[in-house]
């Protein structure tokens, strides 16, 4: 299909979700609303959500990690005239025809579709279905986006919440770290609503809210040696190109910079990454910044990566709720107990790391992999960061690594797999690995190439592992792991 033909086929699929929406709006239907807890989930609920509100509709919200019997009971109990799932459901549609035939159900998903075709009380919206590329192209909130405006074209001032969520999903994977296909028509509605500005900038996290030291240091893509990690060297760096830390008593951030400062600092630290011996271009220090021109500066979510960092606490720290709400316009006091969020996942996280790092045992180097046995220590629900963390910094980063912590209520262990990109051009596969690996041990598993996941039965934790091992192990030899 040619790119035009694929787009105007996908938007079709989401006028016609619009229409069902609406139909039940007008009969005065209760409608439930599902959405998948990380930055990209919240974000799509927060514009489903919206968009529900300003047709004064009956809803509710609920974020989840993925789509279980739990959901199943609720649906089945209070019986809604119609489900929404947002940011998954794709991965779930046989169990959707086989438990889910008697409701109207919209699918608002980019993940890949794995099952039967759907039956007819589903109405799919998925990119992958037109040939538009999910992983990179379009995010859940950037779906969602797409039936809301379709709702009514009022929702187009929606449009920064999808950029953001495509930003928490990694997605701005083109040049300069730009958002590209699908998502760039998204982004001109933001610029053209007069809501967000693309510039091309300096890409350090944080430009909106640290101060320009701290940036600098808390800097780990590239990794900048004697930069990343230190402060006081960050500082003195500053210093010796005389740039100002602080503005009277208050610390400066990277917006604070004149272009004049910037320049210098660009050309600083290529002169510096040069000296290092790093062929690191200063052109990958410069990338696109996707500002919400509406937002209070120094505030988290007036940059959208900061944002979506933001929308993701909210979600793994149980507080769900917040994220929706500031993406339905919520300020005040959401904001300022989501910033409080936000501050206690970043100790979470250390106070994870720190345990992790204390005892030996915590973390196995076996064969072809590491383990992190998190047991009832770490929340399943923040395991996937810390595996991400851990992954880039291992003694021996080509191993991969597999987190797994224990879910309260139901005996099963939550494993996240991450590893770097050179493996996968060796050969790597975690979401083959986690897939066959979890079939094999009565779980469910998927995902990425480079990050992955699965759910498996406590008592098969040690067999899993194992079987991980052992798989990763095929795969750096060359050999089929699905037998
Ligand atoms: O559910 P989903 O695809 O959105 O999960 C993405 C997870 O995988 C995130 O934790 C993200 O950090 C990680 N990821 C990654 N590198 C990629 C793609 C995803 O680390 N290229
Ligand atoms: O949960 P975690 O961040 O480790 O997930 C990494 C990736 O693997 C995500 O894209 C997630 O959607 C996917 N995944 C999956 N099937 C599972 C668990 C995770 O596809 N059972
Ligand atoms: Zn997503």
């Amino acid at each position: 299909m040619a790119e035009k033909d694929s787009t105007t086929e996908f938007l079709k699929s989401a006028e016609e979700a619009a229409k069902a929406i609406l139909e039940t709006v007008k009969e005065d239907g209760f409608i439930q609303v599902f959405s998948h807890l990380d930055a990209d989930g919240v974000a799509a609920a927060g514009v489903i959500g919206k968009a529900l509100l300003r047709l004064d509709a009956k809803f509710r919200i609920r974020i989840t990690q993925w789509v279980d019997e739990k959901i199943f009971a609720e649906i089945l109990s209070e019986k809604p005239q119609m489900i929404i799932l947002s940011d998954f459901g794709s991965g779930y549609i046989n169990l959707l025809n086989d438990k889910l035939s008697d409701f109207k159900i919209a699918v608002l998903d980019h993940h890949q579709i794995v099952g039967e075709r759907e039956k007819p009380n589903i109405i799919h919206v998925n990119p992958h279905s037109y040939g538009i590329d999910g992983a990179r192209d379009i995010s859940g909130a950037g779906v969602a986006y797409f039936v809301a405006k379709k709702i009514d074209e009022e929702n187009v001032d929606l449009a920064p919440i999808a950029v953001v969520g495509a930003l928490g999903d990694l997605q701005d994977k083109y040049d300069q770290r730009k958002l590209g296909g699908v998502n760039e028509k998204i982004v001109e509605d933001g610029v053209n609503a007069g809501l967000l500005t693309v510039e091309r900038d300096l890409i350090f996290f944080g430009r909106e809210t640290r101060p320009i030291h701290k940036t600098l240091a808390s800097t780990t893509n590239p990794f900048i040696p004697g930069i990343s990690g230190e402060e006081d060297k960050s500082l003195a760096f500053l210093a010796s190109l005389d740039i100002k830390p602080k503005h009277g008593e208050r610390w400066r951030a990277l917006r604070d910079l004149s272009d004049d400062e910037k320049k210098r600092l660009c050309s600083a630290l290529a002169d510096y990454l040069l000296s290092k011996g790093l062929h690191i271009e200063v052109t990958n220090l410069i990338g696109h910044v996707y500002t919400l021109t509406r937002e209070e500066p120094w505030t988290p979510i007036r940059d959208a990566r900061e944002f979506a960092v933001l929308l993701n606490a909210t979600g793994r720290m149980e507080k769900p709720s917040l994220g929706v709400s500031i993406c339905m316009g919520d300020r005040g006091a959401a904001l300022e107990a989501a910033n409080k969020v936000l501050e206690e996942y970043r100790r979470t996280i250390n106070k994870y790391l720190g345990w992790v790092m204390e005892k030996p045992e915590r973390m196995k180097e076996m064969e072809n992999i590491y383990v992190v046995y998190g047991e009832s220590f770490i929340n399943e629900k923040i395991v996937g960061a810390i595996s991400s963390i851990l992954a880039t910094s291992l003694p021996n980063p080509e191993k991969p690594l597999i987190a797994y912590a224990n879910v309260e209520e139901g005996g099963l262990a939550k494993f996240s797999a991450r590893t770097i990109d050179i493996m996968t051009n060796k050969g790597v596969n975690l979401g083959e690995v986690m897939q066959v690996a979890a079939e094999k041990c009565l779980g469910n598993g998927g995902g990425h190439n480079i990050a992955a996941g699965a759910q498996v039965p406590i008592e098969n934790v040690d067999a899993f592992i194992k079987v991980v091992d052992e798989l990763v192990g095929k795969q750096l030899r060359g050999e089929k792991v699905r037998s």
